[in-house]
């Protein structure tokens, strides 16, 4: 169709459509547009195009955004051929100039940071909304008793808080990484033309801040290469698939009847179509699974960059949707989940039963430790013999105090002493370091995060308001 330049015969249409990136333009397209306004004005400030056309040409491309042209023609090849033949239609001066000193390499790597800098705020949002739920959740549940694992073995008394808390904090460290992503993609590649810059005397400063970037791209051959960005993404948005799948595979272990620590929500659940008795907890088993989907996005991603020589290669442009997918699969796990958290609730029998003796026993030791002087070693010692007869169904006084001399302890403990020492709420209150699962404890650290919370707030507000600001001047809604 539009083929000039050295090819003359018309574009196999099945290859066309092979090439073409039209069906997942749409996520750029609003993008695109606000590339194109701005190389407008652009040109019209080095006066190679009239001011009178260049306005006709802005207010056509604005009304685009509200009415969008069809992205279904694939012997368009793309979006940016679709916007200029478009306009070209209309303002045919400016349509014929919309190429000078802009590749389609420069605007498309723009339009893609443009609209990921929008989806990194939604997306910090979402996770955002999600902390809150779990936050909320580990204030309601900070005295809850509640086992703690380590090799998938009773290890200590704690509370479900505490592991609410747990995985509100790494989700907390993970946003650091959404924000260094956003600060890393928030520069304009725009003027950087298809590979080395441009003779044409374009003012990349004015287009940067137009566009509503904080800075230039400094070389014209990385920026419109490189799509570590992208991978730089979706290694954050793995992170955080893997929190969500750890935070599901627990939910999933521990609401089976084996462990029964949890009950998983009714309206989070299915049930067998031949085994009516089965509450199969399938959203948790969905949400575990993506962080699968998103490694497989990222390898693709990773994959496709490789065997290239520098300098814009239509392999890139595969790129691109892989990095939506990951968005959507994300928003789509935590919004679910976000409602989820809300209605876990624990079975507080059978979590006071895993946490009884002897699973909270290193607080004998530390006892014997601490208050007697006892040598650590001796009381570990001493107190796995206690949990041996436990689990024998031995313990009583007499073998308390046999067990006492043969390890040289002279501290007095009785049987009751110890079954106390192990009383998972005193346990509990027990703990004194900063991070531990005391629930008083808790309840601060908690406190703490809510308040790192506003503060990650306060950051999205504050960027989206600077993207909105420039952006809704090129759309012409100022
Ligand atoms: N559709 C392409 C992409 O998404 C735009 C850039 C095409 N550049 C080119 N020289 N063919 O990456």
């Amino acid at each position: 169709m539009h083929r000039k330049g050295r090819i003359e015969r018309e574009f196999d249409i099945d290859a066309a459509k092979y090439i073409s990136s039209l069906h997942f333009d749409k996520e750029i397209l609003e993008s695109v547009i606000l590339v194109n306004i701005t190389h407008v004005k652009l040109l019209e400030k080095i006066g190679v195009i009239p001011s009178d056309l260049a306005e006709k040409a802005e207010r056509y491309l604005q009304e685009m955004l509200t009415k969008p042209p069809s992205l279904d023609d694939p012997r368009y090849e793309d979006v940016h051929m679709v916007i200029e033949a478009e306009l070209t239609k209309y303002v045919p001066q400016i349509g014929a100039s919309l190429a000078l000193g802009k590749s389609r390499n420069d605007a498309v790597v723009t339009a893609i940071k443009l609209r990921l800098k929008e989806r990194l705020l939604n997306f910090h949002e979402c996770c955002i909304t999600f902390c809150e739920a779990l936050l909320r959740k580990a204030l309601e549940e900070s005295g809850t008793i509640f086992p703690v694992y380590t090799h998938l073995q009773r290890a200590a008394p704690a509370t479900f808080g505490f592991v609410m808390h747990s995985y509100a904090i790494r989700l907390l460290k993970a946003l650091q990484h959404v924000k260094m992503v956003y600060e890393l993609v928030d520069e304009s590649p725009l003027g950087s033309a298809a590979v080395a810059g441009t003779s044409v005397p374009l003012d990349r400063e004015y287009a940067s801040s137009l566009l509503g970037f904080s800075k230039v791209s400094q070389n014209a051959l990385e920026s419109t290469t490189s799509r570590d960005f992208i991978i730089e993404a979706l290694s954050c948005l793995s992170i955080i698939a893997l929190i969500l799948s750890s935070l599901s595979e627990e939910l999933v272990v521990f609401s089976s009847e084996e462990f029964g620590l949890i009950e998983f929500p009714e309206e989070f659940s299915a049930t067998s179509s031949i085994m009516p008795q089965k509450r199969n907890p399938v959203v948790a088993e969905i949400a575990r699974t993506k962080v699968s989907e998103l490694l497989g996005l990222l390898t693709s991603v990773v994959m496709m960059g490789t065997r290239q020589v520098s300098g814009y290669n239509l392999d890139l442009q595969q790129i691109t949707p892989k990095l939506w997918q990951a968005f959507e699969i994300m928003e789509e796990t935590l919004h679910v989940m976000t409602k989820l958290i809300p209605n876990l609730k624990v079975n507080e029998d059978r979590c006071m039963a895993a946490c009884s003796p002897p699973t909270g026993i290193v607080e004998v030791a530390n006892h014997l430790s601490l208050k007697y002087g006892v040598p650590f070693r001796n009381a570990h010692a001493f107190a796995g013999r206690i949990s041996k007869l436990m689990y024998e169904g031995g313990l009583n006084e007499a073998s308390l105090q046999k067990t006492k001399a043969e390890f040289n302890i002279e501290a007095p403990l009785t049987l009751e002493d110890v079954m106390k020492l192990m009383e998972p709420i005193r346990v509990v209150y027990s703990y004194t370091t900063i991070g531990s699962a005391n629930p008083e404890l808790v309840k601060r650290a908690v406190e703490d995060s809510m308040m790192d919370l506003e503060e990650e707030k306060r950051w999205a507000r504050n960027k989206r308001a600077r993207l909105e600001f420039a952006l809704n001047k090129l759309k012409g809604r100022d």
